[in-house]
C-alpha cells in the first residue's frame, strides 16, 4: 500500500508536532512537502524534519506534489483561503483550531467539501484520548446514567508580553480571545461528551490584559440531553488548568491537565449503590493512548483509506464554533442564545464579534 501523502503548511511552533507526530506513525504516512512565507523557518523546519519539497506559497505545493491531506498550522486568519485552495485542488485538509474565523467561513468551506469531493477535519486532538473515548462509550452504554451537571474550566495565563506577537488578541486575525484560542479545546471536548447544545447565556470581559478582545468569558450552557454546564475561558490564572467534571446520576467523573492528559489525569466516584457495575465498565474500558496530535492523526489516516470522513469532521467542529460563536452573540447582546438564532442574517454568524464588542 502506497503511504498517504501528507504536506505542512505553516512551519511554526505547532508544525513540529505535526511533523513528529507523523513520523511516528510510520510507513503508512509520508511528509511529502511543506510550505512557509518565512523562508529562514521553512529551511531549519525541512532540515530538521527532513521533508524533500520545500515552497513559499501554497499553490506551487498543490500544483507539484499533490498531497492527499495538507495540515494547515499557519496563524487562524489564514485558514479559510489556504483550506479553500486544497479543497478546491482536490486535497483533504486537516486544519488547526480554530477552523475558521466565523460560522460564515466555516459554512462555505463545507460547501466547498461538497463541490470538490475532498474533506475538511479540525485538529481537536483532546477528543482521541483513551479517556474520553471511554467516557463516551460509557455513557452511551448507560452505566452512569444521566448526565446532569458539567464543569468546563480553561483557566490558563498568558502575560501582556504574550499580546505583542502580531496576530494574538485580535478579532481579524484570532476570532476572538480565549473563548476562540485556548477555551475551544475543552469546549469541543465538552460538546463531544454532551452533543448538541440549545442555549448559552454568557458574558465576555476585558479584565487585565491590553487587548481587542476579551481575556475573560463565563457561560452557562444547556444541552439537548438535559445536562447543564458551567464554562470558563480565562487567561488571567495564575494557576493554570484545564479541569472537566461530568456529575452523572451515577457517578462524577473528572478530567484535570493542562495542554494534555494520560489516563492518570482521570477520576472517577462512582455512587455507592452503583460502584461495582460503574467502577467495573470503566477498569474494562479502552486506555493507554494520551490526547497527543498523533492519537488524532492516526484516526485521520485510518479514515482516509476507508474513505469515511476524517474525524474531526466539519460538522461536529461546526457545532463547537457555534458554540463559541453563541458564548460571544450572547455576552454582547446580553440575551440568552440558541444555535437557530445564529442564522445567516446573524452579525455573530459572519464574525465573531457581531458588529463589535460591547463591554
Ligand atoms: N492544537 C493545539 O494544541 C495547538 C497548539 C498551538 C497552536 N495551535 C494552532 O496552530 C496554528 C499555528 O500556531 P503556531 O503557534 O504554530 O503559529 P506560529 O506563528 O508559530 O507559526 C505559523 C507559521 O505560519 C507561517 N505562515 C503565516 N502565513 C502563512 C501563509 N499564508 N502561508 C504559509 N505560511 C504562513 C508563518 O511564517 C509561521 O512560520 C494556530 O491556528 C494555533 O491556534 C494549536
Amino acid at each position: 500500500m502506497e503511504p498517504i501523502r501528507a504536506a505542512i503548511v505553516g512551519t511554526g511552533n505547532v508544525a513540529r508536532l505535526h511533523a513528529e507526530s507523523l513520523r511516528e506513525l510510520g510507513e503508512d504516512v509520508r511528509l511529502v512537502g511543506a510550505v512557509d512565507v518565512d523562508g529562514d523557518r521553512l529551511t531549519t523546519f525541512c532540515d530538521r524534519h527532513d521533508v524533500p519539497a520545500r515552497h513559499r506559497d501554497l499553490a506551487s505545493l498543490l500544483e507539484k506534489d499533490r498531497p492527499d491531506l495538507v495540515h494547515i498550522c499557519t496563524p487562524p486568519g489564514t485558514h479559510y483561503d489556504l483550506a479553500l485552495a486544497c479543497l478546491e485542488a482536490g486535497s483533504n485538509v486537516l486544519v488547526e483550531k480554530p477552523p475558521t474565523l466565523s460560522l460564515a467561513e466555516l459554512d462555505n468551506l463545507i460547501e466547498a467539501e461538497r463541490r470538490h469531493g475532498a474533506a475538511l477535519a479540525t485538529v481537536f486532538q483532546h477528543r482521541f484520548g483513551t479517556g474520553a473515548l471511554r467516557l463516551r462509550a460509557m455513557l452511551d452504554s448507560g452505566v452512569l446514567g444521566r448526565p446532569l451537571v458539567a464543569i468546563c474550566h480553561t483557566t490558563w495565563f498568558r502575560n501582556q508580553a504574550y499580546f505583542d506577537v502580531e496576530w494574538r488578541g485580535r478579532w481579524d486575525t484570532e476570532g476572538g480571545g480565549p473563548t476562540m484560542g485556548h477555551g475551544i479545546h475543552q469546549m469541543d471536548l465538552l460538546c463531544a461528551i454532551l452533543g448538541d447544545w440549545t442555549e448559552v447565556s454568557a458574558l465576555a470581559r476585558q479584565q487585565a490584559r491590553r487587548m481587542e478582545t476579551e481575556d475573560l468569558s463565563m457561560a452557562h450552557v444547556s444541552f439537548a440531553n438535559g445536562a447543564v454546564a458551567s464554562v470558563v475561558n480565562s487567561l488571567l490564572s495564575i494557576r493554570e488548568e484545564s479541569y472537566l467534571r461530568f456529575d452523572f446520576e451515577r457517578a462524577t467523573v473528572e478530567l484535570t491537565h493542562l495542554y494534555g492528559y494520560g489516563d492518570d489525569d482521570w477520576r472517577i466516584t462512582p455512587a455507592p449503590e452503583y460502584a461495582d457495575e460503574v467502577m467495573a465498565a470503566w477498569q474494562a474500558g479502552s486506555s493507554g493512548v494520551p490526547s497527543a496530535h498523533r492519537a488524532q492523526f492516526a484516526e485521520v489516516l485510518r479514515s482516509l483509506r476507508m474513505g469515511t470522513p476524517a474525524p474531526v469532521t466539519s460538522a461536529e467542529s461546526r457545532r463547537t464554533m457555534a458554540l463559541v460563536a453563541g458564548v460571544y452573540a450572547s455576552a454582547f447582546t446580553r440575551a440568552p442564545v440558541r444555535p437557530a438564532e445564529l442564522s445567516t442574517d446573524s452579525p455573530f454568524y459572519r464574525k465573531m464579534e457581531g458588529n463589535g464588542p460591547r463591554w
